[in-house]
């Protein structure tokens, strides 16, 4: 691809922003359809809606998407005229827990023992082959651990129905693990693969709050675990572009939960941490361009989700190694913001600039 090559991105929130911030460096120019208007990427290329759809595609050499509940109709009338990357396979796949799940297991991949469920009846029986505490959550549609109820008790069942229910559901036995972790990728139409470090998350009210790159006490076998099962789900999707997977650690080894076939927010350190930030890495994959090392340009680095409101976001730019990103989005209960990078030299610097953020 050229210099001036135009990537549109389908939605128009934060990770198609920081898409543009990325690929604007490279020379990419960018277009933006968004079918509710929503935008915070306005400034950073053209903006298209709903009634503008063919001028749109029109306008762009290739086709990418910041949301996995992007219509797999909407991408397939794309594809027929220009490239849209990663595929309509892997969005479908990723859109419903059942279906990633299965993928998982077919590629060999652990993950929790799952059933479908399409009644209260149904949910009862599941109960009973996959047992107690168990999770509930919605097939489709959920995130930041919405649409899910931890059933503990037979008298969680059918509240948690009533809940979430009256439609498709997915029960899967309770994990027990030590920490989540993620593995982010990136892949070329050629094949080749880089891999970003494996890192921590810990969420609050189900929404992802701080990220550790990379996570402590890592060993080889875990890293190729993680490594050999987001290559294995790359390879059998013809996948372009970041794949994020995000893994249970437990006493038996990694444990696979969903996937997100976009840029991940469990990847932002990246931007401030890493040789090559996951945004550029997708753009470079999305024009053909050579991947860039996704290894660390540092050694330890974080980041802070800013959640419902920015806090004195001011004072965190006089932070040594703190970089500040905004989305310019309105505050609202549970919304992410904006999020703060930290880089150090070693863990207990790090944490100590951790916890002059997050009280
Ligand atoms: N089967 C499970 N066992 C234990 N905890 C789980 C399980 N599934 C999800 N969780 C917890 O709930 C969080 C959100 O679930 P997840 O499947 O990642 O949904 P979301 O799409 O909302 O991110 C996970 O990060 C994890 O902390
Ligand atoms: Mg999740």
């Amino acid at each position: 691809m050229s210099v001036g090559s135009v990537i549109g991105v389908i939605g128009a929130g934060q990770l198609g922003r920081m898409l543009a911030l990325a690929g604007t460096r490279l020379g990419a120019r960018f277009a933006f359809y968004e079918d509710v208007p929503s935008s915070t990427s306005q400034t950073l290329g053209a903006l298209y809606h709903q009634d503008q759809l063919d001028a749109f595609i029109d306008a762009v050499d290739v086709v990418t998407f910041e949301s996995e509940n992007t219509p797999v109709a909407l991408v397939d009338y794309i594809s027929a005229r220009k490239p849209v990357m990663p595929n309509a396979k892997a969005l479908f796949t990723a859109q419903h827990r059942g279906r990633e799940k299965t993928l998982f297991r077919r590629l060999g991949i652990e993950t929790a023992p799952f059933m479908i469920v399409n009644s209260l009846a149904e949910l009862q029986d599941a109960v009973k082959t996959i047992g107690l505490p168990a999770v509930l959550k919605t097939t489709t549609e959920g995130y930041d651990g919405k649409g899910q109820a931890v059933l503990r008790t037979v008298d969680d069942i059918e509240s948690a129905w009533v809940r979430i229910g009256n439609r498709e559901l997915i029960l899967e036995g309770f994990v027990t693990f030590a920490r989540e972790l993620s593995i982010i990728a990136a892949r070329r139409v050629a094949g080749d693969v880089v891999f970003y470090p494996l890192v921590e998350n810990t969420h609050v009210d189900g929404i992802l709050r701080l990220t550790i790159a990379p996570a402590v006490n890592l060993t080889d076998a875990l890293t190729q675990q993680a490594q050999a099962a987001i290559q294995s789900i790359m390879t059998e999707l013809d996948y372009v572009g970041i794949l994020a997977l995000e893994l249970f650690d437990t006493p038996n080894g990694l444990v696979a939960n969903e996937m997100a076939p976009r840029v991940h927010n469990s990847g932002h350190w990246s931007q401030d941490g890493a040789w090559t930030d996951q945004f550029e890495n997708h753009c470079r994959a999305l024009l053909g361009l050579p991947l860039g090392d996704a290894g660390m340009e540092v050694p330890v680095a974080a980041m802070i989700n800013l959640i419902g409101d920015l806090g004195d976001w001011q004072s965190v730019l006089k932070i040594p190694h703190a970089a500040v990103h905004l989305y310019d989005k309105a505050p609202r209960a549970g919304r992410k913001l904006g999020h703060i990078n930290l880089t150090a030299n070693d863990r207990e610097t790090l944490q100590s600039r951790i916890k002059q953020i997050v009280q």
